[in-house]
């Protein structure tokens, strides 16, 4: 069946191209007329993997088309994901089913609530991947991608036939992965923003990894009372093994930042401040980081203004 792509990122890049190379049917949606153009231009997504660089064709709609989707996979930045459901909310039927690929956490439950939860499928993916150029995507590192629904351990996995080339796991149980997966954010990425760095050096400035262990102890007693199991090992651990293992790369939200792009703060430490606040417990460097974070995006937003 047609998978319809929204959000030409590089975890919606990466998918689109799999699905083509697997022989299944998708097209990408386009939210706005120069992206479209842009799109057009190119005609199709380059994958750029182990076997080398693959151009994989496939059409295109703008958002406002009248096409049905029947399967959505939803991959946007997570602060964009309700707007980009409304933008082709026409093109959905009650049979429409919608896989949510992102990260952080609180607008997965608020698409399942818009969608009804049994048409949504929540996804969590290790996938490394980033965009060469628009529409060129590097598969860095193979991973796998959990997928589930909210308070439903029986789901199954969506139809993405045989040869597609991503590893999944039926996950019966994705709250609990998206927070393991929310805990590793929490605590490299807002770090590595502020303090313009690599993931590795999180594990070898001895000021970082303190402040990393803090935010990790915080990050666990909310997991606690959420009554939330994190890994088999304390988070810390976990956290410098992650940022050893990706030891080259810039995390998401500096480059976020670096490309003076809206980071995902809100969806990451700010759903953990908020937990926090509702079970009434203290997270005050988390909190602090997420002013120090709000102000990078200021600033990258004015100097932004300055340069435009
Ligand atoms: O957001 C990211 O960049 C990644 O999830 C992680 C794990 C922090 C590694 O770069």
């Amino acid at each position: 069946m047609h998978w319809t792509i929204l959000g030409a990122g590089a975890i919606g890049c990466l998918w689109a191209a799999q699905l083509q190379r697997a022989g299944v049917p998708v097209s990408l949606v386009l939210r706005s007329p120069a992206r479209f153009a842009q799109y057009q231009a190119k005609g199709g997504i380059t994958l750029i993997d182990g076997t080398g660089e693959t151009f994989c064709p496939m059409p295109a709609t703008l958002a406002a088309a009248q096409t049905p989707i029947r399967q959505l996979l939803l991959c946007t930045k997570a602060y964009d994901s309700l707007a980009a459901l409304e933008s082709v909310w026409h093109r959905l039927s009650t049979d429409s089913r919608i896989l949510v690929l992102q990260n952080g956490l609180g607008t997965q439950q608020q698409i399942a609530a818009r969608a009804g939860k049994a048409r949504v499928l929540i996804g969590s993916t290790t996938d490394g991947a980033y965009l060469r150029a628009p529409f060129e995507v590097v598969h860095a590192g193979h991973g796998e991608t959990a997928i589930g629904q909210l308070g439903c351990a029986a789901a199954r996995l969506p139809d993405l036939g045989p040869g597609f080339g991503l590893q999944l796991r039926q996950d019966p149980n994705i709250e609990a992965t998206l927070w393991r997966k929310l805990a590793i954010n929490c605590a490299i990425n807002p770090l590595t923003a502020v303090h313009d760095c690599r993931n590795g050096e999180l594990a070898t400035v001895p000021a970082y990894t303190q402040a990393l262990g803090i935010l990790c102890t915080e990050f666990e007693a909310v997991a606690r009372a959420r009554g939330i199991v994190l890994f088999d090992r304390p988070l810390q651990e976990q956290a410098l093994q992650v940022a050893r293992n990706t030891g080259d790369n810039y995390s998401s939200m500096l480059q976020d930042i670096r490309h003076k792009r809206p980071t995902e703060i809100e969806q990451i430490t700010g759903f953990l401040c908020h937990q926090a606040d509702l079970l009434g417990i203290d997270v005050p460097h988390h909190r602090a980081l997420l002013e120090q974070v709000r102000q990078l995006e200021t600033a990258t937003f004015r100097s932004r203004q300055h340069e435009s």
